[in-house]
């Protein structure tokens, strides 16, 4: 049989065809430009591959060594950066694979017995992600501490909460922050969710349909550190589920950053100024030179866009897939990548923007009077004097009518004599509940923003962090 004297850039397959694929057409179906971030992953498969092929006396066992040995090397020299990958192989697997057939010769030319490239970037894929996704679980962790960090300074610093962006009820800066911090956490378990679902080994699964050599699946399974082999290999090379998973949990991360980040520029606009950004974390304007912009935040809003269009690109990808393997698949990596390199850096810039803003309290408190506000405390008020509550609403509803009329800004510039005029059951301590921050001291029920309340939250999201953390730390 004739076999390509360029080992290294030889296609694996180039027995079955007398023309390799012009240059374009070659550089359009290869991957290597997205997969080659998978060589450390790929080398790490084929050792554990090629150990098992010597124990199963599938090779000779001095072979298994010699490949494992020459991996290894290949493995550091890629690392030192004295060994570089070719931009012209096919794909990842195709460049290793060359590499160590130029250099062991017909050894190298064992190391893909029982394998496939189909279960082999299967695997790729799954210890690439059991590797990354811890990387952004500590993203995500960190980013939940600073915002913890900073609850815990502003327990006390009252704001309005809104709905429909309309003043709504005082709240605490802690009490918002710790809304936030209750996003991410559930962030942080989905990751670790589909961390769980995704740690099966494809490896043994062949093409599609296994291999007749007597392979120990759950030998490679074992020592590449998964839980158990895949069930079925027509399954372990179509299924890219896990993909789905963590470009979901990708997309709802980002999600929730590009809300929080809508927040931010509406606090940093001088409407709002609740917040100073910083100036490192603000950008100018070309032509208006008063301008401090927060492009910081807009931009990790912005990018909440491609990282639900990748987990779009992913479905559309899928459906409709027929079974087992089909290069379509080969789209997933770019797409995944990208939403979790994407999570990634915005959790690091969110974190630097928040850390570095200064919190304009004052102005946060001034912005609690004048909207009614106290508007349901006085309503409760009434509720807990025995009257029913829609008579209450509509009873304040007319006092705000008749202040709004007379030109006052809260409930509390009315007289008594007025109230009363309106209900007799208000007395002289309803004054004592209208002032923004007793309105926030009686909202003191789990969940709610009064300071005792929002210290068991910070305390409560730490407690689910630090278990969070715990099962990965005994899950990996
Ligand atoms: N580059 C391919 C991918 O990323 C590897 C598997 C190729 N298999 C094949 N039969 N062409 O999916």
């Amino acid at each position: 049989m004739e076999t390509d004297n360029n080992q290294k850039t030889a296609v694996l397959w180039g027995g079955r065809t007398s023309n390799k694929p012009e240059e374009a057409a070659f550089a359009f179906q290869a991957s290597i430009h997205i997969d080659k971030r998978l060589a450390q992953e790929d080398i790490t498969g084929s050792r554990a591959h090629v150990k098992m092929l010597g124990k199963q006396g599938i090779i000779p066992p001095q072979t298994a060594a010699a490949l494992d040995g020459e991996l290894e090397c290949i493995a550091l020299e890629l690392e030192r950066g004295t060994l570089h990958i070719d931009e012209n192989a096919e794909d990842i697997h195709s460049f290793i694979e060359g590499e160590l057939t130029a250099r062991l010769g017909t050894e190298g030319r064992m190391v893909h017995a029982g394998r496939s490239r189909n279960d082999q970037v299967a695997l790729d894929f799954r210890l690439y992600l059991k590797n990354s996704v811890p990387c952004i679980c500590k993203e995500l962790d960190a980013t939940a501490r600073v915002l913890l960090n900073c609850a815990e300074e502003h327990l006390d610093s009252i704001m309005p909460g809104y709905t429909h962006l309309q003043r709504a009820q005082p709240v605490t800066l802690a009490h918002h922050l710790c809304a936030w911090v209750s996003g991410i956490a559930r962030d942080l378990e989905r990751f670790y969710d589909a961390l769980k679902r995704l740690d099966e080994c494809p490896l043994g699964s062949g093409a599609l349909a296994g291999s007749g050599l007597p392979l120990d699946r759950a030998m490679t399974s074992a020592a590449l550190g998964f839980t158990r082999p895949t069930i079925n290999s027509m399954d372990a090379v179509a299924d890219r589920d896990f993909a789905l998973e963590l470009a979901s949990a990708a997309a709802i991360t980002q999600t929730h950053l590009s809300r929080f980040c809508e927040d931010i520029v509406l606090w940093a606009s001088e409407e709002f100024k609740f917040i100073d950004l910083d100036e490192a974390w603000s950008t100018g304007s070309s032509i208006m030179p008063q301008k401090k912009n927060p492009d910081f935040a807009e931009l990790i809003r912005g990018k909440s866009a491609r990282v639900t269009g990748n987990l779009i690109t992913l479905f559309t990808l899928l459906k409709g897939l027929p079974y087992a393997y089909d290069k379509d698949l080969q789209e997933d990596k770019e797409a995944l990548f990208d939403s979790l390199d994407t999570v990634s850096t915005a959790l690091k810039n969110f974190r630097g923007m928040l850390a570095s803003s200064r919190w304009n309290i004052e102005r946060m408190e001034t912005a609690c009077s004048g909207g009614f506000l106290e508007a349901t405390d006085a309503a409760e008020y009434l509720v807990g004097r025995g009257l029913p509550f829609r008579n209450a609403h509509e009873i304040v509803a007319h006092i705000v009518r008749e202040c709004i009329e007379n030109g006052l800004q809260s409930i509390a510039e009315c007289s008594l004599d007025t109230l009363r005029r309106h209900s007799p059951l208000f007395n002289a301590d309803i004054f004592e509940r209208l002032h923004p921050r007793a309105c926030v001291a009686a909202r003191s029920l789990p969940g709610g923003p009064a300071r005792a309340a929002v210290i068991c939250q910070i305390a409560e999201l730490r407690a689910r962090l630090d278990s969070l953390n715990g099962r990965a730390v005994q899950e990996n």
